[in-house]
């Protein structure tokens, strides 16, 4: 048998030689493990947004994207809690950001990353909005985000010459004068903001929101780009594609957590975290909820209510798409409570390394952590969709050091 050996083991000492026999990948195993390969991603396609992939619009929204001066106090950006160099997330549990020195704005909710978002048919832990450009449009005047109104942000664009050029250059004129802007005002604000709102004339607020969904839209474009990068664990794929000694590219603990990953009769985890972004992008009660206290959270089930009544969804006025390309909010699950109520959207595992703290509420610093919450699916007196798996201590940190190597920052094996 010493032929199947991988050629890197042969020129080592005896005492390595033993460790070195791990078995070769079955085909089952081959396939599935090629399935979670970035290679695999397709473009990313969003027909409510027509300008997703124009060069100029993604530049135009790279700037929105790092702009504090679109938020109330001139002092947070998107940025600010989707930090680049933190895998575009902010490294607390709870999302918290200050607008001047008295007022605090803790959110409900951990910050995920954005890498990967445009591969996702719903953005937030609830689905509450169906695309990226919607999204967009919601902490620019969310309270605890940037608490900005969309009038203000409309008076911004046409003030400042640069954003006024760019928006003109991608959308065509602008329709509004700034004089036409005097006070602020939005239909999801405090009760003088919407009574403002409402006061407007209909035609003012649509053209209001066109630019608004623009901007959005622009946002959107520039989050396009940013695609997962290759990682250790795409090049040990590309080493098993092409023949090559793929047991070398991972250590022997990473590849026995790889092989775990994929193991239906030890793990579950392919259930759910699967495809070349390692989520399916669905929503599932795993028994993470919080029904009771201060932190109350619901999930999904006020996310699909959301999504549906929003205006900016992708059957309303603002989208770019035809009706028939709305399949995502024509069949989703409104009925499955078991899955809605206390239901979470499967994130991404691509980087996962530089986003702790983990799940929607930040409450694990660690991924051994999140690994033992699946061997011991706290009895929360909901059903829950985990089966639970005995696993070794030394199973769980095979598993670890497989989802490090889904990670850029994890460059070397061990
Ligand atoms: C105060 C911090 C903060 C700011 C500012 C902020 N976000 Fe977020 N972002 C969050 C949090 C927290 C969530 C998750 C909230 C939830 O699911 O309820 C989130 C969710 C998202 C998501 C969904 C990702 C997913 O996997 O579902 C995207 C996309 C996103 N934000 C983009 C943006 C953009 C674009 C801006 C600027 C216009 C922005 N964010 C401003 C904290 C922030
Ligand atoms: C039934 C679907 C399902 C299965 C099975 C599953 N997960 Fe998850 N996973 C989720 C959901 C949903 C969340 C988010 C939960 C939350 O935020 O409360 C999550 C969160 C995570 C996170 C945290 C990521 C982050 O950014 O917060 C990691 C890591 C993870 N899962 C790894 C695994 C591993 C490893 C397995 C197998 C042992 C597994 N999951 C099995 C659905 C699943």
């Amino acid at each position: 048998m010493l032929f199947r050996l991988p050629l890197a083991c042969l020129f080592i000492g005896v005492a390595v030689i033993a460790g070195c026999q791990q078995p070769d990948l079955s085909d089952k195993e081959k396939k599935r493990l090629l399935s979670l390969g970035i290679d695999a991603l397709p473009p990313a396609t969003d027909p409510s947004n027509r300008y997703a992939s124009d060069p100029q619009a993604q530049r135009f929204g790279e700037q929105l994207f790092f702009a504090s001066e679109l938020s109330v106090s001139g002092t947070v950006s998107c940025a600010t809690c989707h930090i680049p160099e933190q895998g575009f997330t902010d490294g607390l549990a709870r999302a918290e950001v200050k607008h001047n020195k008295d007022t605090e704005h803790p959110a409900l909710r951990n910050t995920p990353t954005v890498v990967g978002s445009a591969w996702s048919t719903w953005q937030y832990w609830d689905g509450r909005r169906d695309s990226l450009w919607s999204q967009a449009l919601t902490p620019l005047e969310a309270p605890q985000e940037m608490a900005n109104n969309r009038v203000a942000l409309v008076r911004q664009i046409l003030t400042t010459e640069s954003y006024r050029t760019q928006y003109e250059q991608i959308y065509g004129p602008l329709n509004i004068t700034a004089a036409e802007l005097t006070t602020d005002a939005t239909p999801m604000g405090s009760p003088a903001a919407k009574r403002a709102w409402y006061a407007l004339p209909k035609p003012l607020q649509t053209e209001i929101n066109t630019v608004f969904a623009n901007l959005g839209k622009a946002i959107a474009a520039y989050q396009t780009t940013l695609k997962p990068p290759v990682t250790r664990f795409d090049q040990f794929l590309q080493a098993l594609k092409r023949g090559d000694n793929y047991q070398s590219v991972l250590s022997q603990q990473e590849y026995t957590g790889a092989r775990l990953f994929v193991n239906d009769k030890k793990t579950q985890c392919l259930e759910c975290h699967n495809g070349p972004l390692l989520s399916n992008n669905d929503f599932h009660n795993i028994g993470s909820a919080t029904f009771t206290g201060d932190n109350i959270d619901f999930g999904r089930v006020l996310g699909v209510q959301s999504a549906m009544i929003d205006e900016f969804n992708c059957h309303g006025r603002y989208s770019d798409a035809n009706s028939d390309q709305c399949l995502h909010l024509n069949f989703m699950n409104r009925a499955d409570l078991i899955h809605t109520q206390g239901g979470y959207k499967t994130p991404t595992l691509r980087n996962v390394t530089a986003t702790a703290p983990y799940f929607h509420d930040g409450r694990f610093a660690t991924l051994e952590g999140v690994i033992q919450h699946y061997i011991t699916v706290p009895d929360t007196g909901q059903q829950s969709e985990i089966r639970t798996f005995p696993l070794t201590d030394k199973e769980i940190r095979a598993l670890v050091a497989f989802l490090n190597t889904l990670s850029t920052t994890n460059t070397a094996p061990q």
